[in-house]
């Protein structure tokens, strides 16, 4: 059966089937997809039970893994709940119980319901993310997500013309501390030092241009730090108006795939005393947006 895509938003958002992701894929089903990675940006796949290994098999077959040290402080308490090349979403520690409320963990997890971009705050955001629900609670947990290029295409010509090259700072330091979790390591504050990101990147392929927002982003180069977090508010306020948002409501077996470079997204509020067991395989990108742009990282 070929792959199909339906749309599930206004040129955003897609819905596929005629694919097995635990079986290898063929060219023609890779770039099928790929194509609909450019088009919609974020690929629904449902009924994919899918094991760690498969995961990360059909996420290798779109490019490499990203690959970071995390420090040990803030996983510590889960590090062996997953193998290598797959990341833990979930509110369970190692041993498969729900976390503390109290727990740091759970206050950096906390901080995924802010809207951002995986990886922002690395020197090479990632590319993809691919998410796969495994266990879902009975309640909330959605996960939304904001058409950045829409959101670009609909700023007025001004706002456009004064944003071309500015850069941001993003850190994970700066989304944590919006929602008060301030209590950082000295490991940590170094491992979490800022990175600059260009505000507008294009696409590689398709050209499109997008704002590139997170809420790791926390000032701009050659700005006053509040006027630079008023102006990346109201930034973040325009692109994630209704009409450019798309909220996924989780089933068991969904694998949701998302570009990093032209989307945010956020998670949803859920009952803590549920499970919420997701895991996710990420893409690296292929180059510093930076560095792309002719702008030298901060030294
Ligand atoms: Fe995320």
């Amino acid at each position: 059966m070929p792959i199909s895509i339906r749309p599930l938003h206004p040129g955003f958002a897609g819905e596929v089937a005629g694919i097995d992701c635990r079986e290898p894929l063929d060219p023609a089903q890779v770039a099928a997809i790929e194509a609909g990675m450019d088009r919609y940006a974020v690929l629904v796949f449902h009924d994919q039970p899918l094991s760690d290994e498969q995961q990360i098999a059909f996420t290798r077959q779109f490019g490499a893994l990203e690959s970071y040290p995390t420090p040990g402080n803030i996983r510590r308490s889960q590090e062996q709940r997953l193998g290598p090349g797959i990341a833990d979403f979930s509110n369970l520690d190692k041993h498969g119980n729900i976390l503390s409320g109290e727990d740091r963990l759970w206050f950096f997890k906390l901080g995924d319901r802010l809207w951002h971009s995986d990886s922002s705050f690395r020197p090479v955001p990632a590319k993809y993310s691919l998410l796969s629900g495994r266990i879902i609670p009975s309640w909330g947990a959605d996960t939304e997500f904001a058409d950045m290029r829409a959101a670009y295409d609909a700023l007025d010509p001004r706002t456009k013309a004064e944003i071309e090259g500015l850069v941001c700072e993003h850190s994970l330091i700066y989304s944590r501390a919006a929602i008060g979790f301030t209590d950082l390591t000295p490991e940590e504050i170094a491992a979490f030092k800022p990175v600059r990101q260009t505000l507008v990147r294009s696409h590689p392929v398709t050209g499109r241009r997008s704002l590139f927002l997170a809420s790791h982003a926390g000032a701009i180069v050659g700005w006053t730090v509040p006027e630079a977090r008023m102006f990346l508010h109201e930034l973040t306020e325009h692109a994630t108006q209704r009409e450019f948002v798309h909220r996924h409501k989780w089933r068991v077996g969904d694998l949701v795939m998302w570009d990093n470079r032209q989307t945010m997204h956020r998670g949803r509020r859920f009952d803590r005393n549920e499970v919420r067991d997701v895991r996710r395989t990420t893409l690296a990108g292929d180059a510093p947006v930076p560095a792309k742009a002719g702008i030298e990282q901060a030294a």
